[in-house]
């Protein structure tokens, strides 16, 4: 059966951010309407920006140029949403005269941002932390910075992305240097937009880097995009068709198929996993998409155990609770190191991930930045959670809940909202 895909979350937030920042009219077909993106969205228009959704969900924004965004008479409210704070931190500290307020809820509060203020800093930003953690509210007095040449320790999109973002409203030649391996989703918008960008690759002591050159020499004004369906949505669907004696296959269609984002899918092919992928086009995207069909192992056959090291984690970041649980279904024992950045997310999804899978019955251990997953479990039992408003542990919750087939007691369910509004009538949908 077809499952409907919402449309993937990175891309949305970028495409609203570039709509906010451009200089007139663009419209957006096809975004995510989650809570996140929603975010994102709110705090375009606390800066200056109009913006209409019409009956189809496509999104029209209106704005003046960021360099005419105005100082908000409420704090910036990015809600539970990292990528609305982060990205959005790099071109608010560039621009002169601007003074923010940003804040978040609990969750995003407790989120460290001391180390992009910091790079922020260093190029001559003027960002005050409230708390005294790392993390919002943050009080920003926007100011001219000095030409980025920054160089980011950890493979972080978000960071990577806030720098680029701060280069574009900054005169001169930038450079933003970081290992490689995260997703490249700002990179390949700015040359959508026709922008000059170059990513540069060297490598240092083994370890591989890309370096994102900018020359900052115009604006852009409206333009037109298409999203396409979030890989990290459809992942939540692979165990269903792969491993749920009553669903034999799964497909969907249109799913963003960018190399940095189909590291979950591409581990489950080289595991053995009968996933059948067909190029598709979309016209008016930076990005490239495919079709995933997803089969049910026959019983002959079963999932080979996998090793993700450090280098593949950044292209499945997202999917790690939800890999992990096809890894209990695994012909042996998984791993997957290198994943400490995973405390950070919208909870402690390392622990967390460990929490809901044991308290099902699967084997599954951590240290501080890996995962090990004994396969395969004999029998999965009646588990309780709570999701601690994690949306993806949420989902996965619900994936496990399916394939335990017997009501489990979760509780916090309603944070799927934030990726994935429909995802409970979708997921009734695969088995009616
Ligand atoms: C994102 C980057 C990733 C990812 C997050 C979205 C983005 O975070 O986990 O859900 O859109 O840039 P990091 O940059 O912290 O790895």
């Amino acid at each position: 059966m077809k499952v409907k895909i919402p449309a993937d979350k990175s891309l949305t937030h970028r495409a609203f951010i570039f709509a906010g920042m451009a200089e007139g009219e663009s419209t957006i077909q096809t975004p995510l309407l989650g809570e996140d993106c929603l975010s994102t969205l709110k705090v375009l228009q606390q800066l200056g920006c109009e913006s209409t959704t019409d009956g189809n969900g496509t999104v029209t924004v209106l704005s003046p140029g960021y360099a005419q965004w105005k100082s908000p008479a409420q704090p910036l409210d990015c809600g539970n949403s990292g990528t609305t704070a982060r990205l959005l931190l790099g071109p608010l500290a560039a621009i002169p005269g601007l003074r923010c307020p940003v804040m978040g809820d609990a969750s995003l509060s407790r989120r460290p941002m001391r180390r992009l203020t910091d790079l922020l800093g260093a190029c001559g930003a003027a960002i005050q932390h409230e708390s005294e953690g790392d993390g919002l509210p943050l009080f920003i007095q926007g100011k001219t910075l000095s030409p980025i040449n920054c160089d980011i320790p950890i493979s972080s999109a978000q960071m990577k992305s806030a720098m680029i973002l701060a280069a574009l409203c900054t005169p001169g030649y930038h450079s933003v240097r970081t290992p490689k391996g995260s997703r490249d989703h700002t990179e390949k918008f700015i040359q959508f937009l026709g922008l000059d960008i170059k990513t540069e690759l060297t490598i240092t002591k083994n370890i591989i880097y890309e370096t994102a050159c900018i020359n900052n020499d115009k604006k852009w004004g409206g333009f037109s995009v298409d999203i396409p369906s979030d890989p990290s949505s459809a992942a939540f669907f692979a165990p269903l068709a792969l491993f749920h004696p009553k669903v034999p296959l799964i497909e969907c269609e249109n799913v963003l198929s960018n190399p940095t984002r189909t590291g979950f899918f591409d581990t489950l092919i080289d595991s053995g996993a009968p996933i059948e992928v067909v190029e598709e086009t979309l016209r008016n995207s930076p990005e490239s998409v495919v079709h995933y069909r997803i089969h049910a192992f026959d019983g002959s056959r079963s999932l080979n155990p996998f090793h993700i090291g450090p280098d593949k984690v950044p292209t499945l970041i997202d999917e790690i609770p939800i890999l992990a649980l096809c890894a209990a279904f695994a012909n042996g024992t998984s791993t997957i190191s290198g994943i400490t950045e995973l405390r950070h997310k919208e909870s402690d999804r390392l622990s967390q991930t460990v929490r809901l899978l044991s308290a099902a019955g699967i084997k599954i251990l951590a240290s501080h930045d890996e995962l090990v997953i004994h396969g395969p479990t004999a029998r999965l039992g009646v588990f309780e959670f709570d999701t601690q408003n994690d949306h993806r542990l949420a989902m996965c919750a619900a994936i496990l809940e399916k394939l335990v087939g017997s009501p489990c007691n979760v509780t916090n369910r309603n944070c799927v909202d934030i990726s994935f509004p429909k995802f409970y009538e979708t997921l009734e949908g695969v088995f009616t």
